[in-house]
C-alpha cells in the first residue's frame, strides 16, 4: 500500500477530500470531474485490474462542485478472483491520501417489492453473506482497531444529507438494507425469498468489504444503490448483465444531479 500511495502522490498536485466509487453502469459520472487527472489502473503499482464489463478501470482526480475528489471508475470484486485485501485496496489508499468521506455506489437487485427497476436506494445497513471479511488476519493497528464497531457503518449524518438533497431536487430516494453475496451467479428465487425474510431490501456482489475497511479506518461512508433489475423470481424475467448496464444508463442523469448536489455538502 505504501508504494501505491507514493506513486499516486507523485502524480498529484492536490490531495482528494472525497472519494466516489462508481458501480456497474454508473461510470459516466467520471466525466463530470473538472481539471481531471486520469490514471488508468494499469499504471498504478499494486492496484487490482478491473475485469467486470461496465467498469472502466481508471482513477480520476479533480474537482466536483468545488470539492477535491478521487473517482474510482471500476472496482475489484471477489468474484473476479481478487483476494479481499485487493478488493479494498483502492478505498484504503484513497482514505490514506485524505479522502475520509467516501461515496460508494453499486448496481443491485431489488428484493423489496416497493422498489422498481431504476430506483435509487440509500443504503442504511448491510448483511455480509460473502463469507469473507477484509479485516481477517493480523490487525494493522496503525489503520484501526481489531474489533471495529459497525453500528453506524453508513454515517447517519450523510444519510440525512442525502435524503435532504434528493427531496430538494425532486429525485425519489428509497432506503434499504443491502445483502452482499460473493457471486458471480445471480441468486436463485429461493435465495431471494430467504434474503427478504432476513431483512434485506437489495442484493449485490460488492461494496460491503469496502464499507468494513473504511469503518475500520474511521472514514465516513455514504452508500447509494441503483436497482438495475428486480431480484430473481420477483418478475417472470431472467436477469442479465446487459439489463444491469442499461438501467445504469437510464438513471445516469438523476444519479449525476444527486451526487453533484451532495458532494459539496459532505
Ligand atoms: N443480484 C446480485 N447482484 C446484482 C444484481 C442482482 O440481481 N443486480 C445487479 N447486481
Amino acid at each position: 500500500m505504501t508504494e501505491t500511495i507514493a506513486a499516486l502522490k507523485s502524480r498529484l498536485s492536490a490531495l482528494p477530500e472525497v472519494a466516489i466509487v462508481l458501480g456497474s453502469g454508473l461510470g459516466p459520472f467520471a466525466e463530470e470531474v473538472e481539471d481531471a487527472v486520469v490514471i488508468p489502473y494499469e499504471e498504478i503499482p499494486g492496484w487490482p485490474r478491473s475485469t467486470a464489463v461496465g467498469h472502466a478501470g481508471k482513477l480520476v482526480f479533480g474537482t466536483v462542485a468545488g470539492r477535491r475528489v478521487a473517482v474510482m471508475s471500476g472496482r475489484a470484486h471477489l468474484y473476479e478472483g481478487h483476494p479481499i485485501e485487493k478488493v479494498v485496496l483502492g478505498v484504503r489508499v484513497l482514505a490514506q491520501l485524505g479522502a475520509r468521506k467516501v461515496i460508494l455506489t453499486n448496481a443491485a437487485g431489488g428484493i423489496n417489492l416497493s422498489f422498481s427497476r431504476g430506483a435509487l436506494v440509500l443504503m442504511t445497513d448491510h448483511i455480509n453473506l460473502q463469507g469473507a471479511n477484509p479485516l481477517s488476519g493480523p490487525n494493522d493497528d496503525s489503520l484501526g482497531p481489531r474489533f471495529p464497531d459497525m453500528t453506524f457503518a453508513y454515517a447517519p449524518r450523510f444519510r440525512a444529507l442525502a435524503l435532504e438533497h434528493a427531496k430538494r431536487l425532486g429525485i425519489p430516494l428509497h432506503q434499504g438494507v443491502y445483502a452482499a453475496l460473493a457471486g458471480p451467479s445471480y441468486e436463485t428465487p429461493a435465495e431471494i425469498r430467504y434474503l427478504r425474510i432476513i431483512g434485506a431490501d437489495l442484493v449485490g456482489m460488492s461494496t460491503v468489504p469496502e464499507v468494513i475497511a473504511l469503518n475500520h479506518m474511521g472514514a465516513e461512508v455514504l452508500g447509494i444503490s441503483c436497482v438495475t433489475n428486480m431480484a430473481a423470481g420477483v418478475t417472470k424475467e431472467k436477469i442479465n448483465h446487459e439489463e444491469v448496464i442499461e438501467t445504469g444508463n437510464q438513471v445516469r442523469g438523476q444519479f449525476i444531479r444527486l451526487l453533484q448536489s451532495i458532494i459539496p455538502s459532505l
